[in-house]
C-alpha cells in the first residue's frame, strides 16, 4: 500500500500495480504543511479522496477518517464514513484506534462500509503520546495491541495497519489474526507494508523515522530540474525552435 493525495500520483501508483492506495490524513503534514494530522478535516479528506478516485478509477482506495470525524458521536461517524464512499468514491475507510473503536467498526461494517483498522502509533493521538514515538514497548502495551487487533478482526475490519512498534509486536499481532496486517515501522513479519509516497520518493525534508526508505532523491531531482528550467529561460535556450508555434 502507498499513500496518494491527488489524481496524478494515484494514476502513477495504479500504473505501477500498487494494489491499495491510501488517502492518508498524513496529507495534513506532507501536502498541507501542518505539523500533525490533527487539523485535517472531513472536507480535506473528501476533496483529496475524490481526486485520487478520478486518477485511479478502478483502484482499491482507502480513505482515512480524520481526527474528530468519528470519536465524538456514532451518528456523525456513520454520516462521515458514508460521505467518503458516496461523495469521494472511496472503497473503504481507515479508523485509528483499538478497543474503544470496535463498536463503531462493527456498526460501519453492518451498514456496508469496509473498514481498515490502525494500531500502534496512531498519529491522531500524538498529543496523548507526547510525540511520534514507538509504541508497544512494554509487555502490557504489546499485549494491548494484540488484544486490539483480535477485537478489530471480530468487529469485521478487513485489514489493519500497524505503525511504529517493535518487530516482535508486529509479528505477534500478525500471527493473532487471519486478516492482513500492513506494517509501517512494524518489522518484516506483517503481511504487507505501507509507505507515505513523498517519503518513498525522497521529497520530504528533515530527519526521517528509521523505517522510511527513500527509493530516489526526489527533492534534488526536482530542484535540479527547475534550476535547469530557470537557467535555460535566463539564457534564452528555452523555449527552443521545437517549442514554438
Ligand atoms: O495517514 C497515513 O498516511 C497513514 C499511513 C502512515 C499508514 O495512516
Amino acid at each position: 500500500m502507498v499513500t496518494a493525495y491527488d489524481a496524478l500520483s494515484a494514476a502513477i501508483l495504479d500504473e505501477a500495480g500498487i494494489p491499495l492506495l491510501l488517502v492518508g490524513d498524513s496529507l495534513g503534514m506532507v501536502v498541507m504543511g501542518h505539523s500533525s494530522t490533527v487539523p485535517v478535516t472531513m472536507d480535506d479528506m473528501v476533496h483529496h479522496t475524490a481526486a485520487v478516485r478520478r486518477g485511479a478509477p478502478t483502484a482499491l482506495v482507502v480513505a482515512d477518517m480524520p481526527f474528530g470525524s468519528f470519536q465524538t458521536d456514532m451518528t456523525a461517524a456513520k454520516r462521515n464514513a458514508t460521505r467518503l464512499l458516496k461523495e469521494a468514491g472511496a472503497t473503504a475507510v481507515k479508523i485509528e484506534g483499538g478497543g474503544p473503536m470496535t463498536d463503531l467498526v462493527a456498526d460501519l461494517v453492518r451498514i456496508g462500509v469496509p473498514v481498515m483498522g490502525h494500531l500502534g502509533l496512531t498519529p491522531q493521538s500524538v498529543n496523548q503520546f507526547g510525540g511520534f514515538k514507538v509504541q508497544g514497548r512494554t509487555q502490557d502495551a504489546a499485549d494491548r495491541i494484540v488484544d486490539d487487533i483480535v477485537a478489530l478482526e471480530a468487529a469485521g475490519a478487513f485489514a489493519v495497519v500497524i505503525e511504529c512498534v517493535p518487530s516482535d509486536v508486529g509479528r505477534r499481532a500478525t500471527e493473532a489474526v487471519d486478516i492482513p496486517t500492513i506494517g509501517i515501522g512494524a518489522g518484516a513479519d506483517t503481511d504487507a507494508q505501507v509507505l507515505v509516497l513523498p517519503d518513498l520518493l525522497g521529497l520530504t525534508d528533515g530527519p526521517m523515522p528509521r523505517f522510511v526508505k527513500a527509493y530516489i532523491d526526489g527533492r534534488s531531482v526536482i530542484r535540479d530540474a527547475v534550476k535547469s528550467f530557470q537557467s535555460e529561460v535566463a539564457s534564452g535556450e528555452y523555449p527552443g525552435p521545437e517549442h514554438r508555434y
